[in-house]
């Protein structure tokens, strides 16, 4: 084992993993609790072994060029869309990612904005501060029943699924979509696979559970809303780019569909022009997998990954095994 390694963190992430990265490295840390600029990145990563990155930080060729020393990128986070898997692959650098440890925040948090959505808790909360509540009124702030409607899970993953089990308890009839049907999907929650159309018409809750990728880019917009429920929630703790967010501006505003409760956006951290303004959403700021035992297990299991790669073995998380790891014996 050496301390040799040049490492370079993109941003604080929780002390527990720090602690286990001063163990085996050396390593610089952006000092600021902000996202690096694009130039503040590109210097930072060169000449270094290993990068532990962030999904906030765009890690594209020219990133990866500069960085052409490293022999790992080990991306703080289960989503890597913000990676040029290709681009490093084609580099010999490995990518990795933090799945599992966040599946139960997540579907806790599509739960919760389900919920505060649904019953409207977060504008209930501000009439009740502004000093409004002057007494139980018959049609105050009517929500939606959740018992025993119909819930349409698009991605049957690891999230997806753990938030389809969470349904067990509302007696919900669970309805799914995803490329292919899932039968350990169907074994844990006992849903149904339909295609999209199908699931979104008959859908009281949607929620949204796949990677962005090509495919899924813009799989939720105008001709999509259409097709909802007047009654229709929409939920998405994956990524912002999975939904049409100009669409859905206007499909909430309409009354085409009945609200939505969002944790991610098209244009993070920008919200498109009018969300901010509608009372039937609730935003919440790419939270969903921020508890402190969740932030830190990421951490955790980004360092192990990146010295993993560091030492010229396979990361336990490795999303491009293909590329051969180059061995560091700094
Ligand atoms: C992830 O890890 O991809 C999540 O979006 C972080 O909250």
């Amino acid at each position: 084992m050496t301390k040799g390694w040049n490492v370079y963190v993109t941003r604080r992430i929780p002390e527990a993993a720090l602690e286990l990265l001063r163990a085996e490295t050396c390593f610089d840390m952006n000092p600021d609790d902000r996202v690096l600029t694009r130039e503040e990145l590109l210097t930072n990563v060169q000449s270094r072994d290993g990068v532990l990155c962030l999904l906030t930080d765009t890690i594209d060729e020219e990133i990866l060029t500069a960085a052409r020393d490293a022999v790992i990128f080990a991306n703080y986070a289960v989503g890597f869309n913000n990676v040029d898997v290709r681009a490093a692959t084609a580099k010999g650098i490995l990518v990795t990612n933090t799945p599992g440890v966040l599946t139960d925040a997540t579907a806790d948090m599509a739960w919760a904005l389900l919920f505060s959505a649904a019953r409207r808790i977060v504008e209930s909360d501000k009439y009740n501060r502004a000093g409004n509540f002057k007494g139980w009124g018959p049609v105050h702030f009517l929500g939606l029943d959740i018992t025993g409607k119909t819930l349409g899970v698009v991605g049957a993953g690891r999230i997806g699924t753990a938030f389809a089990k969470r349904a067990k308890g509302f007696d919900m009839k669970i309805l799914y979509h995803d490329v292919a049907p899932n039968r350990p999907f169907e074994d844990t929650c006992g849903g149904t696979f339909v295609d999209l159309d199908t699931l979104l018409a008959e859908s009281d809750f949607i929620s949204l559970h796949v990677p962005l990728i090509p495919e899924t880019t813009h799989l939720i917009g105008a001709r999509e809303f259409k097709m909802m429920k007047k009654t229709a929630l929409l939920i998405n703790t994956a990524r912002g780019p999975v939904v049409d967010e100009l669409a859905l501006v206007e499909a909430l505003r309409s009354g085409e569909i009945w609200g939505a409760g969002l944790d991610v956006y098209e244009w993070e951290p920008k919200l498109s022009p009018g969300l901010q303004e509608l009372g039937n959403v609730v935003l919440a700021p790419h939270t969903a997998s921020a508890t402190l035992e969740t932030r830190t297990n990421m951490g955790i299991i980004a360092v192990r990954n990146l010295l993993a790669g560091l030492k010229g073995e396979m990361p336990p998380n490795c999303v491009n095994p293909e590329a051969s790891p180059k061995k560091n014996n700094s």
